[in-house]
């Protein structure tokens, strides 16, 4: 972000808290490696977050709960040292925050060793006492609430919309509540009815974050590989602003092909040497090369590098 002297800083969540108290709306993506990272930081994102969908998007899992901290420390790294105007947020892999004092020592981790400038934790009554002793701690933190991904089995293992019928909205709102009382400076709301989720925007005094909830929240979060259509299938609720997947099939067949012709690469993508001295090296004569008995291989049953 430019303050008004117009050096870049990193964006704080005092800074988060002044958009939504302006009424600005706050884009946040997911990322996960250095190169996306700077270009999401180039483009002016103001929070990138390190989620644990880099297992399923970037490492081949077949679920969050399979991400660990290693993987994350690794991702949250690579991110952190791609921007310098974003606010990164690492996302805590399953089971690093079952107690607070577990919570600590892995978030800490990703303050320290991995330069991150908060951390994201799922769950809401059930995990406020982790937000609580984290914000206590000294390190910023981003709920989630609604659709769970790493509580996917407690869940009913099916991804679905949360919040639908009077009891469970009553339990999100209890959720956005604790999440907020415990000290989370924004949360994310995944997969909540909009009309809930503006109800739960319009009552809370941290900024919300939606995912697949509508468009009263106070920003939204989309998954980088779905924004950028990369994945073979995007959800319902995201919008690919590219086509990626096309782009790098297409890339990848036209290259494949280039080289089959041998076409690629050509004299603009190949470097010179002065010939004399490869004729020098090769122990050839000019008059070698003239009569055309070097470069093509056994024609004339001279080998080509004699003297090597
Ligand atoms: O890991 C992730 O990508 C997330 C977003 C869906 C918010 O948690």
């Amino acid at each position: 972000m430019s303050s008004s002297t117009n050096e870049i800083r990193r964006l704080t969540v005092a800074d988060l808290a002044k958009m939504r108290a302006d009424g600005q709306r706050i884009a946040m993506l997911t990322a996960y490696d250095y190169p996306t990272a700077r270009l999401l930081d180039e483009a002016g994102i103001p929070i990138l977050l390190v989620g644990d969908s880099v297992g399923t998007n970037m490492l081949g899992y077949d679920g969050e709960s399979r991400v660990t901290m290693a993987d994350m420390l690794h991702h949250v790294a690579a991110v952190v040292r791609g921007t310098s105007r974003a606010l990164v947020v690492a996302d805590m892999p399953f089971l690093s925050y079952a107690t607070p004092d577990e919570a600590i020592e892995n978030a800490g981790r990703f303050i320290q060793e991995a330069g991150a400038q908060a951390v994201k934790v799922e769950g809401g009554v059930r995990t406020a006492r982790v937000v609580e002793a984290l914000t206590r701690a000294g390190i910023a933190v981003m709920g989630h609430i609604g659709w769970t991904p790493q509580a996917k089995e407690a869940l009913g293992g099916k991804v679905r919309v949360q919040g639908k019928t009077a009891d469970r909205a009553r339990s999100v709102i209890a959720d956005a509540l604790a999440v907020q009382e415990a000290g989370a400076f924004s949360m994310v709301l995944e997969l909540i009815p909009a009309q809930l989720a503006a109800a739960i925007t319009e009552r809370l005094r941290i900024p919300t974050i939606g995912i697949g909830a509508g468009p009263g929240c106070s920003g939204q979060v989309q998954v980088v590989t779905d924004l950028l259509g990369l994945g073979s299938f995007i959800p319902r609720h995201a919008r690919p602003y590219a086509h990626l997947r096309e782009t790098i099939l297409e890339a990848a067949q036209k290259f494949a092909a280039d080289v089959t012709a041998g076409t690629f690469p050509g004299t603009e993508e190949s470097s010179q040497m002065d010939q004399t001295v490869l004729d020098e090296v090769l122990g050839r004569s000019a008059l070698d090369r003239s009569e055309g008995v070097l470069g093509t291989a056994g024609s004339a049953g001279i080998p080509l590098d004699r003297d090597l």
